[in-house]
């Protein structure tokens, strides 16, 4: 291996206790950071996801409730939950877990949580903010992957990035806080053709389509930051992203590994979205 492991395990230890520390003193003023996390329906990786995040609630001193119900929930029952814990002042963020069933229409369920309990930054006023580099919330995995490459003092400005994905939940605001920090941005797809001619000439890869090895040694530059947002299952079960990691490794500067990388730094961002939105309640508060 001649590539640097960017462990997300570790950052996401670092900022934790950071978080942990934040956490306590909101709590000994009386307003201990609360996460209400909203799941509709049994697909089983969103449960593990959940879970984990429920747990990184607790581990670190945060608040957090969890209603999990059925795949026939209305959309109409959904956003009178959500109107809820809009006016409760024990909940500083709200999450919905996506994807929703389908008779849900995701868009008015998230522009029904409250701007400032949106510690998901996936609301319009967010997204729309985070264009001009001024939103109160940014979504979870890339601003954990711009806090992996802040880690290694990666220098973004001036560089080519490739962007592989583009989903509003990743590549897109990946996009945008790429170029907020001065890359040169190049968003691919599944689809896109000779994908190599466009990842051979990136100093940064961020790969996020969710599909195994869709990024191979050859199409790597020598030297190049490969973060790998992709969870998946090999053929034999075996979880792994969307980079072929055992030989990528010979030929990057830089890599995250699945599991260990990317994962963990979601989480860890939610918690800083939730301690900054108990902050911001905090601030109203008192002024
Ligand atoms: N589904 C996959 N990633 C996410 C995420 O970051 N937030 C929510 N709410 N749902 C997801």
């Amino acid at each position: 291996m001649t590539a640097n492991l960017i462990d997300g395990n570790d950052l996401a230890k670092k900022i934790r206790s950071e978080v942990a520390a934040r956490s306590a003193v909101l709590t000994a003023r009386g307003h201990q950071p609360g996460l209400a996390v909203i799941l509709v329906g049994e697909d089983p990786a969103s449960q593990v996801y959940v879970r984990n995040k429920i747990k990184a609630c607790k581990d670190n001193g945060l608040y957090s409730s969890f209603e999990h119900y059925p795949y026939d929930l209305t959309e109409a029952q959904l956003v009178a939950r959500i109107d809820d814990l809009n006016k409760n002042p024990k909940i500083h963020g709200i999450l919905v877990q996506l994807p929703l069933p389908k008779h849900i229409d995701t868009h008015k369920v998230i522009e029904a949580i409250a701007v400032e309990k949106d510690v998901d930054g996936f609301h319009l006023s967010n997204a729309g903010a985070l264009m001009t580099g001024a939103a109160l919330f940014r979504p979870c995995t890339p601003y954990g992957c711009i806090k992996m490459l802040e880690s290694i003092s990666f220098p973004l400005q001036g560089t080519y990035a490739v962007i592989i994905g583009t989903s509003n939940i990743v590549g897109k605001p990946m996009a945008m806080m790429m170029l907020h920090a001065g890359a040169t941005v190049t968003l691919c797809n599944s689809k896109t053709r000779d994908l190599g001619s466009h990842t051979r000439k990136a100093d940064v890869i961020i790969a996020a389509v969710g599909r195994p090895n869709i990024v191979t040694a050859d199409m790597v530059k020598p030297g190049a930051a490969v973060i790998d947002v992709g969870i998946n299952r090999d053929n034999a079960g075996k979880l792994c992203g969307d980079v072929d990691f055992p030989r990528v490794k010979d030929v990057a500067g830089w890599i995250t590994p699945v599991p260990g990388g990317v994962g963990p730094m979601t989480i860890t961002m939610l918690l800083v979205n939730t301690i900054e939105a108990t902050e911001n309640a905090l601030r109203k508060a008192t002024k």
